[in-house]
């Protein structure tokens, strides 16, 4: 078996997933490709058809189309649902299938690197943010039993939405500004905005005043390697979760969506950092 795979996006040039996914081929002893399909936005419904005809395996989807590309898929698994945008499809005998990989990617990321944490399922949790990839990783924390997340963004209205995803959670909703008075309450505080991204690389989405060196920190950003958000974290002497890791488990997830195999990603944790530092 042959195993074509791709991305569809705009702009993809910079992507790190054929990297990843041709490293995972590799690993796993299977045949394939990994091929940038960078359509325009006034082509995307002609550009997706002709895909339709070159029967890929499956393929990722990145920015503008995570939510446009619903409306040509055949299903959607529950978590692409919920979370209402779509980063993977796999083609089941000729049925396009669309799944969000977010929460899964970041829960695997955090239970590999911080397995004490994952078992206390008391643990409090922070998360930054309540756009698609903040409503992945809730949903995600939640499935995991965690049972204290509360939500911090710039417009409530948002977090509000992302916490009635789950009515098991009793989330209390703050505003960027009055959250930094809680933060030594947290025992993983998650950034998940696109603040701190290349160019940007001084910006913080909240200022980390108050926390507590046994807090883990942790930035779904990868590019730069370590945010500002990370660095100041790092100086008050709080553990650290890099978003690298978040993009390699969800390259793992979607893998085994495709391959239905199991990889390993532990060898490219390194060479990817180097990639990005
Ligand atoms: P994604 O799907 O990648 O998570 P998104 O849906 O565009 O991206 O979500 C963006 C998130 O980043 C939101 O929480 C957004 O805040 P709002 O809900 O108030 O829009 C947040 N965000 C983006 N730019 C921001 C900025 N400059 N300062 C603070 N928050 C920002």
């Amino acid at each position: 078996m042959f195993y074509k795979l791709g991305l569809i996006g705009y702009p993809i040039e910079h992507s790190l997933s054929p990297w990843i996914h041709m490293k995972l081929l590799e690993e796993t002893n299977l045949t394939g490709s990994y091929m940038l399909y960078e359509f325009p936005s006034d082509s995307f419904q002609n550009r997706l058809e002709s895909l339709k005809m070159e029967n890929l395996v499956g393929f990722n989807v990145t920015v503008p189309y995570k939510q446009k590309i619903i409306h040509y898929l055949d299903s959607l698994d529950e978590t692409a649902k919920l979370v209402g945008a779509v980063n993977t499809v796999y083609n089941k005998n000729g049925s396009w299938v669309g799944y969000n990989t977010d929460g899964i990617g970041y829960t695997r990321a955090l239970y590999n690197t911080y397995p004490n944490f994952y078992k206390n399922k008391e643990n409090r949790i922070l998360i930054i943010g309540a756009g698609g990839a903040a409503r992945g990783i809730f949903f995600a924390l939640a499935q995991a039993g965690f049972k204290n997340i509360d939500i911090t963004n710039r417009t409530l209205s948002h977090a509000e939405n992302v916490a009635k995803i789950s009515a098991d959670i009793n989330t209390n909703l703050y505003s960027l500004k009055d959250v930094t008075k809680y933060l030594a309450h947290y025992d993983l505080i998650i950034q998940t905005t696109s603040v701190g991204m290349k160019p940007n690389v001084i910006e913080t989405a909240i200022s980390l005043d108050d926390i507590r060196p046994s807090t883990i920190v942790s930035d779904i950003v990868y590019q730069p390697y370590t945010t500002q958000l990370l660095h100041d974290a790092q100086n008050m002497g709080a553990q650290l979760l890099h978003g690298h890791l978040m993009l390699l488990y969800q390259a793992q997830y979607a893998f085994e969506i495709w391959t239905k195999q199991s990889v390993s990603v532990e060898k490219l944790m390194e060479q990817l950092k180097q990639k990005l530092e």
